[in-house]
This record gives structure tokens, C-alpha cells and sequence, in this order.
């Protein structure tokens, strides 16, 4: 018999537990830095020292964070499923857990890339990317990120997973950031959707979702035999 699709989309919720902050919660990433001052091209450009340093932040707390409970239930899932996650996140935590597929939207940190070829992509050693790192053509290496304003490449390839999914699941994402959060409307009308996240029941999404009002921690790792009965008795 062949696995069922669940397709997770994963948002900087399911990293909180880990303890990397979010973006837009309270002590949030965009409440101490402008998006403008770090995350364009343009930033890159005017303050190459300042994206650069941000990113370095970024990286070295994620050297020291691990994965949660919420990562290690997905891993559980693939048991009993056939799991796909799209996530926003640039951390590698599913990876670490164990996850199998997983496709980052927004690139990733641990990742540089050349600012002369974007298809030369190397894997950082250490939390460190500096001016006067170049790639092999050298030019100089910039963080392997999405920035606001630049194209999201994986968006084709995130659509054609939601069109198979099954069941999916929307953890720890305010929903506020396109593309990527235009992908729930792929998925094939009538499947069940969760949206697992703290501030669940205040979205304006809870008619359209079976809302779950939680950390994605404590609720994931309590959500299999919910899905299992979904798929059994639809
Ligand atoms: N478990 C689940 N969800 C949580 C938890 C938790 N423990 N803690 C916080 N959340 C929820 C918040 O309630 C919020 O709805 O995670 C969500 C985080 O939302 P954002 O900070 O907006 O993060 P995200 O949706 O991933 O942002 C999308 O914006 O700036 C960019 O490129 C960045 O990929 C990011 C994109």
C-alpha cells in the first residue's frame, strides 16, 4: 500500500523552541533590525558589513541550537506517511532531526553563494562570512538567502508538492510573507489543512483551517493518531 502525502509548511514558529527567535512575535527579529537595513539587495550593497554581521548572528546561534520535539514528531510521521516540508526557515533543524525532503524557500543559512554565479554554492565550516570570502571565480560569497525583493526559485517545485499533498500541515507561520504564503491555496481543495501555531485562533484563516491553538513542541508530537484516523475515516 502506498504512503499518503503530508506536506508540512514550516515557518520560524517551529525553530522557537529551539530557541531562535521568530520575526514578527514580541522580541522579534524585525523589532530590533529594519528588513530595509539587512535583508535586501540593496542593504547588501549600501552595508555589506552590517547583512554580513546579522547573518553571522544568525549562524553562530544556529551552530548552538538543536532541534525540538516538533522536528523529531516529523521525522516520527514519515512512518506513516510519505512527509514533504516546505519550509520558510533557513535553519537546518528538520535536516538535523532527520527529516528526508525538505525544501527551503528563503535559502539557507549555512550556505554562501557567489555574488558573480548564483549557481556556485558552497556549505560554510564555520559561523563566519566575511568580507573578502570569494568563491572560486573570486568574487565575494554572500549569504545563501532570499532576500526581500529577489525572485524565490523554489516556488515551481513547493506548487507541484502541494498538488499531491494529501493532508497538510501549517506550523508556527503568521502567513504574511508571499509567495511563499500563497502555497496553501495549491493544495487540492477539500484535503484537511492544520494550522498549528500560539496565536492560531486569532488568524483570519480559522474558518478555512482545523485551527490548533499550541506550540508546534507540545502539539506535534500529540497530532499522529488525529492524522492517522483522518486518513482511515476522511
Ligand atoms: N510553535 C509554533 N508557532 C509559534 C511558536 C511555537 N513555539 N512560537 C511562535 N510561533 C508562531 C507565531 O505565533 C507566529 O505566527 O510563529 C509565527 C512566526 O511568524 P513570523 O515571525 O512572521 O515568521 P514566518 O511566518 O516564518 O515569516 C516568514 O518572513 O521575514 C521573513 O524571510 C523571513 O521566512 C521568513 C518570512
Amino acid at each position: 500500500m502506498s504512503l499518503k502525502n503530508l506536506v508540512l509548511l514550516s515557518g520560524a514558529g517551529m525553530s522557537a523552541e529551539s530557541g531562535i527567535s521568530t520575526f514578527r512575535d514580541v522580541n522579534g527579529l524585525w523589532e530590533n533590525y529594519t528588513i530595509e537595513e539587512v535583508a535586501t539587495p540593496e542593504a547588501w550593497h549600501k552595508n555589506m558589513d552590517l547583512v554580513l554581521r546579522f547573518y553571522n548572528q544568525r549562524r553562530k546561534q544556529l551552530f548552538e541550537a538543536i532541534p525540538n520535539k516538533g522536528h523529531e514528531a516529523l521525522v516520527e510521521f514519515e512512518k506513516h506517511f510519505n512527509v514533504h516540508i516546505v519550509t520558510q526557515n533557513v535553519d537546518d533543524l528538520h535536516e538535523r532531526a532527520g527529516s528526508k525532503n525538505v525544501l527551503h524557500l528563503h535559502g539557507e543559512l549555512r550556505k554562501a553563494r557567489s555574488t558573480r554565479n548564483e549557481s556556485l554554492v558552497y556549505e560554510l565550516k564555520t559561523w563566519e562570512l566575511n568580507k573578502g570570502d570569494l568563491c572560486e571565480l573570486g568574487s565575494q560569497l554572500r549569504p545563501h538567502i532570499v532576500w526581500f525583493g529577489e525572485a524565490v526559485p523554489a516556488i515551481p517545485q513547493a506548487v507541484n508538492i502541494l498538488n499531491k499533498a494529501d493532508i497538510l500541515l501549517v506550523v508556527g507561520t503568521s502567513l504574511m510573507v508571499y509567495p511563499a504564503a500563497g502555497l496553501v491555496d495549491y493544495a487540492p481543495p477539500g484535503i484537511p489543512v492544520y494550522y498549528i501555531d500560539p496565536k492560531a485562533h486569532e488568524m483570519a484563516y480559522q474558518k478555512r483551517f482545523k485551527c490548533i491553538s499550541g506550540k508546534a513542541g507540545e502539539v506535534l508530537p500529540k497530532l499522529l493518531p488525529e492524522l492517522l484516523s483522518e486518513i482511515n475515516h476522511p
